[in-house]
C-alpha cells in the first residue's frame, strides 16, 4: 500500500488542499474525479515535488517521506519511484521517440545505452509504436505522442505511474487509443494513479475512484458503487454534472 497522508497546500492564503489522505494499494488503479480547482492536479504536482506542500507525508511502506522537504535526497527518492504523464506530454522536439524514452533510462537510471534502447523499443512496442521509434514528435499525432510520453515513465520501471488527465489535450479521435494503452498497464499490474475527465474509462479501468471538492475526500470507494450509488449528494450532483451515462451499465 502506498499512503498519503495530511495534505495541505494553500495559494495565497486559500486551502486547495485540507488535510487530505489517500490509499493507493499495490497493483491497482485509483481515479481522483472532482469539479475543476478542487485540487486534483495539485495533489499530483505535490507527490512528484514540482510543487511543494505545506504539509503531509508520502510513504511507499518504508516509512514516510516529508512532501514539505527541500532536501536533494527524499526528492530523489520520491521521483525514482514515481512516473508522470502529463497532459502535454513534454517530449523533446528535436529528439526522436526512441531517444525521448531511452535518453531518462541512461541520465536517471545510469542504464547502458544499448540497454536503454533495447529497453525503450520494448516499451515502444508496448504502446503500439514499434514502427514509429525514429519518428521526431512533430510527425506523431497527439495521441501517439501520448503514447511516447507513457512509455518514456512506465520504461523507468515506477512504483507508482501517476497520470494527469492523460487524453484531455487530444483531438477526440485520440483518445481511445491512450485509454486503452493505459486500461492495458492497469492489467498488467502497474499501480496507477490518475485524474481523468472520462467518466466510462474511470468506470471501466478503475479498482477505486475517489471523488474530491475543495481539496477533501467526499467519498470513495468501488467504481460500481460511486459511479451507481453515490452515497454523498455533492458526489451525485458532480455525477450528473457531468453528464455522464454511467449510471446505464454498458450493454454486453
Ligand atoms: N501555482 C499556483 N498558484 C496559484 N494558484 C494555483 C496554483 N496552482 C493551482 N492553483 C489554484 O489551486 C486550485 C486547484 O487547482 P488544481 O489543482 O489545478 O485543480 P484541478 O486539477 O482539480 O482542476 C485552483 O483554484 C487553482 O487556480
Ligand atoms: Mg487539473
Amino acid at each position: 500500500m502506498i499512503e498519503i497522508r495530511g495534505v495541505r497546500k494553500s495559494f495565497d492564503g486559500t486551502a486547495v488542499l485540507d488535510g487530505l489522505d489517500l490509499d493507493i494499494p499495490r497493483k491497482s488503479v485509483v481515479t481522483v474525479i472532482g469539479p475543476s480547482g478542487s485540487g486534483k492536479s495539485t495533489l499530483l504536482r505535490i507527490l512528484d515535488f514540482l510543487e511543494r506542500a505545506d504539509a503531509g507525508t508520502v510513504d511507499f511502506g518504508d516509512g514516510p517521506i516529508d512532501l514539505t522537504s527541500t532536501k536533494a535526497s527524499d526528492i530523489r527518492a520520491v521521483r525514482a519511484r514515481i512516473g508522470f504523464v502529463f497532459q502535454n506530454y513534454n517530449l523533446f522536439l528535436n529528439k526522436t521517440a526512441l531517444q525521448n524514452v531511452a535518453e531518462p533510462l541512461i541520465y536517471a537510471k545510469g542504464v547502458k545505452p544499448a540497454e536503454a534502447r533495447r529497453i525503450a523499443a520494448e516499451q515502444l512496442d508496448r504502446v503500439g509504436l514499434a514502427d514509429f521509434a525514429d519518428r521526431h514528435p512533430s510527425t506523431l499525432s497527439g495521441g501517439q505522442q501520448q503514447r511516447v510520453g507513457i512509455a518514456r515513465a512506465v520504461a523507468l520501471n515506477p512504483e507508482l505511474l501517476v497520470l494527469d488527465e492523460p487524453t484531455s489535450a487530444l483531438d477526440p479521435e485520440m483518445v481511445s487509443g491512450v485509454l486503452e494503452v493505459i486500461k492495458q498497464l492497469g492489467r498488467d499490474g502497474m499501480t496507477m494513479l490518475m485524474v481523468t475527465h472520462e467518466m466510462r474509462f474511470a468506470y471501466e479501468a478503475s479498482d477505486k475512484v475517489v471523488f474530491i471538492e475543495h481539496g477533501h475526500v467526499i467519498e470513495q470507494g468501488d467504481p460500481k458503487r460511486i459511479f451507481e450509488h453515490p452515497q454523498q449528494q455533492r458526489t451525485a450532483e458532480f455525477l450528473s454534472s457531468t453528464n455522464n451515462v454511467l449510471v446505464i451499465p454498458a450493454a454486453q
